[in-house]
């Protein structure tokens, strides 16, 4: 197996590091941009980059060098934006429980700023007038469109707990005009949920979503942006055949746009990372308990929780043919960490291998290491990529060591 022109056995025998590790390809990371630019050429249009899917400063620098803005969370990941160098102008913080503090750095630095909540435009109000400005809002509007995808990753329904509902508007804009020195209604925002895997799911919000462009124009505001948030799913199965692309999903909603005089803000996270990555192990031994066979590999749910989490399939693949002879067998493939959930795949037909073969999880750029904890002291994997000449292998995040842990305690 390769990882562009690098092959990974290779890498694995060349890391300092023997325990698992994130491999990237940068050119992957590349092309995965170059697709939402292509789609959205000729278009005014902002492609936010959502930070949550991974936070490599490496990997924001780059996605920043080719034009991407940045979709943010928290205070840090504004802090961490500014680093890599993103213009905070061009960013947009979100998110249902955004604190005085964060909203206060966020408006100093004219960052676009989405309303979840009645008390949050209260809030928002209140730290325009305490970092003197007026800030620019979008409001998140919950369009009750079921995108088809696990509950944990649905956001755009009426169970959500993110943005305002209809018949709420109303006070919103009453509210919007009433403090016009701390706020400007430049926009709408919605996000329906994550690993879509339907285009015409996106295009039932767009249509609402201009509705409510249109609605708002005609209260007197001056929409500039429309914002439909991130979500498009890739091919974790690796089935190939028509999944949608970054071009599908711009043209389903292109008309919608046409003579509206918006800019058409995007905010992918998994697509633009997800498929850039493997997450490199090691197998520790192959058992069986007489029901089933586990290969038992030096990852766990530690480095890499969706799995686990959600039930999510993330193809899993040997890096190396197996020797001659090496038996197919059902597998479920599992960590050394002490529970059952700790699982990168189930029921996986694959051959048996070799104690210290090399395994990988595919897909493993987005909510990935961003979600990775160090539950039974099993600190955070080190990451490379392959840079973009194909052949040379960078380290772009250090391993975390028991020294970073111990160093909590320090002086108590
Ligand atoms: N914009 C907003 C407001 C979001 O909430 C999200 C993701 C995105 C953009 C980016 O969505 P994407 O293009 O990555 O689907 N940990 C879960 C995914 C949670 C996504 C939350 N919101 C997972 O591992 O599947």
């Amino acid at each position: 197996m390769f990882c562009e022109g690098v092959k990974i056995e290779d890498v694995m025998t060349a890391v300092e590091e023997k325990r698992p590790f994130y491999l990237y390809s940068k050119s992957q990371l590349t092309r995965n941009y170059a697709a939402y630019a292509r789609a959205l050429q000729g278009m005014e249009y902002m492609v936010g980059y959502a930070v949550k899917a991974n936070n490599n400063l490496k990997i924001l620098e780059h996605l920043r060098a080719m034009g991407s803005s940045a979709v943010l969370v928290s205070g840090n990941e504004l802090k961490l934006a500014m680093k890599a160098g993103f213009d905070p102008s061009r960013c947009v913080f979100n998110g249902n429980g955004k604190l005085l503090d964060e909203l206060i750095l966020a408006a100093k630095h004219n960052v676009l700023i989405n309303v979840d909540s009645e008390f949050d435009l209260e809030q928002i109000c209140e730290a325009g007038r305490i970092a003197g400005k007026q800030i620019k809002v979008l409001l998140r509007i919950n369009p009750d469109v079921d995108p088809q995808v696990h509950p944990y990753i649905a956001t755009g329904n009426k169970n959500s707990k993110f943005g305002i509902r209809n018949e709420r508007l109303g006070w919103f804009l009453e509210q919007v005009k009433s403090h016009s020195d701390e706020v400007k209604l430049v926009g709408v925002h919605c996000h329906l949920g994550s690993t879509i895997s339907k285009v015409s799911i996106f295009r039932d919000a767009a249509v609402l979503m201009v509705g409510y462009v249109d609605h708002i124009r005609s209260e007197g505001f001056e929409i500039q942006y429309l914002n439909i948030g991130g979500g498009l799913g890739i091919d974790y199965h690796h089935e190939g055949a028509n999944y949608p692309t970054p071009t599908d999903l711009v043209n389903t909603v292109h008309d919608l746009l046409a003579g509206r005089d918006l800019t058409f803000i995007i905010e992918p996270g998994r697509s633009l990372v997800a498929n850039a990555a493997v997450l490199v192990n090691r197998v520790t031994g192959v058992k069986s308990n007489g029901n089933k066979n586990f290969i038992v590999i030096d990852g766990s749910m530690s480095e890499l929780i969706r799995p686990s989490l959600y039930g999510a399939y993330q193809h899993i693949e040997l890096v190396s043919p197996p020797a001659a002879g090496a038996k197919r067998a059902t597998f479920d493939v599992v960590g050394p960490v002490c529970e059952s959930s700790d699982f990168l795949g189930k029921d996986r037909e694959l051959p048996t291998p070799e104690k210290g073969a090399g395994i990988v999880v595919h897909d493993a750029g987005a909510y990935c290491m961003a979600m990775a904890s160090t539950y039974n002291l099993r600190m955070r994997p080190p990451e490379y990529w392959v840079e973009e000449d194909g052949k040379t292998v960078t380290k772009i995040r250090h391993a975390e060591n028991l020294d970073d842990h111990l160093r909590y305690f320090d002086g108590l």
